[in-house]
């Protein structure tokens, strides 16, 4: 049997599918893959073809030896895996729509992970998530589980509360940050340091070190910004921001602007829809850019979506899991008693050393007294989403709803479970059988 990795991307009809194959041609001598399996659903049949396609001539015009190889049989694609990658939206962008509106409809905000939209796609995914991770036990124990699929924190505690398997969950705003940095004082990012405190798209950066001066006061005292595609660009109050004491992911103006957020939301509903529509527009053109036989490498038009890069960071993983590196990347992993407020098997966003035997996590400097108590209410929400989706409890989801930040009353939180459990009947079994 010729030598190199297998891996099963799960999910591999999805859009950004192509950057992840850039991202395995160009660190191939890292990372020598031999077999790359492109798993999806009947109900994303086309989209696997089309990506798939595209795929195999990207690796046929790279000249390396790796077979692509498209099913619809996970198993067959995680049998002997040594990465897993899962990259998958439950109920495809159809349900991220009504994630995002209904939640609108009673004056709240509607976002694909953060809130009752991030409570439903949780709900929707975690089962199908641990589903994939008994496959794992069985067919490849020993592989890594790379897990992209939002919301990519809570769903990462999941698997690694419910499964015997190697998960660590990532996301793109770091190395997005890392990107914007490096631009901005014009220097490499092996020669930034960043330290992230808080949960996936909650975090604070309470160290920004380029070049061995921290940036932290000057960057909050500019409100300078990296921000993602996908959301609303409202200003931060600058005595506010001064005083924060770490520079906020771009998903906390959603809780510290909620009023001026929801109003940039329902202006762009009006006008563009919601954002799930805005990128079935985005993907339906990359898609038709796909099927042209002479296109060979990966479309610009990708970098328009949020989570542009994504691939950047779970090739930079493979390879330190790979190689023992030991570089230090942030990860979603367990606490352990890196936030001591927060339970040990709590998964949050923190900067690792990843090693041959997996991340280690590091000891943050220092955690604003200000930011415990979001993180601390929003954990709470997460873990009994968690506890919903497995046990499919609609008290227990009742609580979940009701605790977010983002549901204003008992009676809104009510009435948006209800509907929106009803609209996502068709992926909820736990809660309707
Ligand atoms: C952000 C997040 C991703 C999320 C994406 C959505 O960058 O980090 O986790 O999936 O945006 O982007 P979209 O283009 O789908 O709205």
């Amino acid at each position: 049997m010729t030598q190199g990795l297998k891996i099963a991307v799960i999910g591999g009809g999805s859009s950004y599918t192509p950057e992840i194959v850039e991202g395995f041609i160009q660190n191939y001598g890292q990372l020598p893959i031999r077999e790359l399996w492109l798993v999806d659903i009947e109900a994303g049949k086309h989209k696997l073809e089309t990506v798939g396609a595209l795929a195999k001539r990207m690796v046929a015009k790279s000249g390396l030896p790796i077979e692509v190889y498209l099913t619809l049989d996970r198993r067959q694609a995680i049998e002997g895996a040594d990465f897993v990658s899962t990259q998958m939206r439950v109920g495809l962008l159809e349900a991220r729509k009504w994630d995002e509106h209904i939640p609108n409809q009673h004056g709240v905000i509607g976002q694909e992970t953060t809130g009752p939209g991030g409570m439903m796609k949780a709900l929707r995914t975690i089962p199908v998530l641990l589903d994939i991770c008994k496959d794992i036990e069985e067919l490849s124990p020993n592989a890594w589980l790379l897990n992209f699929t939002n919301p990519a924190g809570m769903v990462t505690e999941a698997i690694n509360r419910y499964s015997k398997v190697k998960s660590i969950g990532l996301c793109n705003a770091p190395i997005g940050l890392h990107k914007w940095l490096s631009k901005k004082y014009d220097t490499p990012t092996n020669r930034i340091y960043t330290e992230f405190v808080g949960l996936n798209h909650l975090h604070w950066v309470t160290r920004i070190v380029i070049e061995g001066e921290d940036k932290l006061a000057e960057l909050l005292d500019k409100r300078e910004e990296y921000s993602g595609k996908n959301v609303p660009a409202t200003e931060w109050d600058a005595d506010f921001l001064r005083s924060l004491g770490g520079l906020p992911s771009y998903y906390l103006k959603y809780f510290y602007m909620t009023a001026a957020m929801l109003g940039e939301q329902l202006a762009s509903l009006k006008a563009n829809g919601t954002r799930a529509e805005v990128v079935k527009r985005v993907e339906d053109e990359l898609f038709e850019l796909y099927k042209d036989p002479n296109l060979q490498e990966k479309p610009k038009q990708l970098e328009q979506r949020g989570g542009a890069y994504y691939s950047e960071a779970a090739v930079n993983l493979m390879i330190s899991l790979y190689n023992d590196r030991r570089d230090i990347q942030t990860l979603n992993v367990r606490n352990g008693n890196i936030l001591d407020f927060l339970p040990k098997d709590a998964s949050i966003e923190v900067n690792c050393v990843v090693t041959g035997n997996g991340p280690i996590a590091l000891p943050v400097s220092n955690v604003p007294e200000q930011a415990k108590g979001l993180i601390h209410a929003v954990k709470t929400y997460e873990r009994l989403t968690i506890e919903a989706a497995i046990t499919g409890d609609r008290g227990i989801a009742l609580q979940a709803m009701a605790s977010h930040p983002l549901v204003p009353s008992v009676k809104v939180a009510k009435a948006l479970l209800e509907e929106m459990l009803e609209k996502n009947k068709l992926y909820l079994p736990a809660f309707f059988n």
